[in-house]
């Protein structure tokens, strides 16, 4: 029965891609086949269970009735928003104009409300994550890339200046999600350099008509260069000071906090306290979701009262970081011990190894009994969820499959 949904509504895939080869493998696994499954999202341990970081959990379990039952205000609880936008940038006194999410998703999703029309694109890396184009295709809207740096490469530095100013002509204005640093689906970061130089580019392009640089931080708690990402940080924040360009962030407790399913985040744009922008988010928030859950938010209260929760939480993920890296480190000499070029790991949960004909290469592969999850550019292998012990057997596959004809 399909005649009451609108026209365009009609023919959707069943299920969500990564969650049907995740599907499929675990069908697999269950079947008694010796499955290797690189599809996941989540952090898994080397048993294969959830990652949950024990700090927080045991804050969860401390809240009371009062931190959980009760309405949270529309745009969020003031007080969250300062704490949560505080563990990116402790020197700011104020979250600035902002608003809790459903996760990050939520923070992207108003973000294409309020600074696109209907029929416009935002402007993205290629490779992304691949929501971002359902998001985009949820609002009516389109989504164009500009390429992320290759292993050792530089940024492209004209075909960004091309995007730039062929939105900018086209459509008046600029939205650009950049998800640095910890970038999924590549693992790596913008250089300094490289930041300096896209920066510069939207300098100048803001000359042209409005811009709004949307930084998703999805994966920063999970790095190999701790420091690395401090230095980003300020770097977005002497940005958004010089006040050229909207800088906002979009924040989110499912990965730093192990809260997939609280989803809980926020959108927020701390060197801007327009009122405008402020009534403006509010307004969406009522239009959508009306308010977010007041539990995680809570949480995240008593966590800034807490330094010793601190002080575990911090080294939860430390030691999470070290188990990446250790996997990212693993995959790497085993690829090169197969001929094959290292990825280069500084972040996040993923790694991408670019093939040409991914989409083929990811069948073989699943023959192969390795599910990964195929972009345009080549194969998302998530590192969240696959041993170091696992990583020969990956680069066996995949040197087997391509060198197949
Ligand atoms: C790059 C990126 N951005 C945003 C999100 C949003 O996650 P959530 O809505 O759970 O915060 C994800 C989740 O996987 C992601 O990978």
């Amino acid at each position: 029965m399909t005649a009451q949904l609108i026209p365009t509504r009609r023919s959707f895939p069943a299920d969500d891609p990564i969650f049907a080869l995740n599907a499929e493998a675990n069908t697999r696994k269950a079947a008694g086949e010796s499955v290797l499954n690189a599809t996941v999202g989540a952090l898994l341990d080397e048993s294969g269970q959830l990652v949950v970081l024990d700090s927080v959990m045991e804050l969860w379990r401390g809240l009371g009735t009062m931190e959980v039952a009760p309405y949270a205000p529309i745009a969020g609880d003031p007080a969250f928003l300062k704490a949560l936008v505080r563990r990116h940038w402790p020197q700011l006194a104020a979250a600035g104009a902002a608003c809790t999410t459903p996760g990050g998703s939520g923070a992207l999703a108003l973000s294409l409300r309020n600074f696109l029309e209907p029929g416009q694109s935002l402007l993205t890396t290629a490779p992304f994550w691949g929501p971002y184009a359902t998001l985009a295709a949820e609002n009516g809207m389109g989504l164009v890339t500009a390429p992320w740096p290759g292993v050792g490469e530089p940024l492209n530095a004209a075909a960004w200046d091309g995007a730039l100013r062929h939105l900018m002509t086209r459509q008046g204005r600029v939205l650009l999600w950049l998800n640095d640093p910890c970038h999924n689906p590549t693992g790596r970061s913008l250089s300094a350099a490289d930041r300096a130089v896209l920066l510069d580019l939207l300098r100048q392009v803001s000359a042209l008509g409005p811009v709004t640089l949307l930084l998703d931080f999805a994966y920063l708690d999970y790095t190999r260069e701790p420091e690395a990402v401090e230095a980003a940080l300020r770097d977005y924040a002497a940005f958004g000071t010089e006040g050229r360009v909207l800088v906002g962030a979009s924040l989110s407790l499912s990965k730093s906090m192990t809260l997939y399913g609280a989803r809980c985040g926020a959108i927020a744009f701390p060197w801007c306290a327009e009122p405008a922008l402020q009534a403006a988010l509010t307004q969406s928030c009522r239009g959508t979701w009306s308010n977010c859950a007041k539990a995680p938010q809570s949480l995240l209260l008593r966590l800034e009262q807490d330094g010793k929760a601190q002080a575990r939480l911090t080294a939860e993920h430390r030691h999470w970081s070290e188990v990446l890296s250790a996997r990212a480190q693993a995959l790497d000499a085993a690829l090169v011990a197969e001929g094959m070029k290292p990825l280069h790991w500084q972040g996040g949960f993923f790694v991408t190894v670019a093939t040409a004909e991914p989409e083929a290469v990811c069948v073989r592969l699943k023959a192969e009994g390795v599910f990964t999850v195929p972009l345009p550019e080549g194969l998302r292998v998530g590192i969240c969820g696959m041993r170091a012990a696992d990583a020969p057997r990956f680069a066996q596959a995949l040197h087997r499959v391509l060198a197949r004809p």
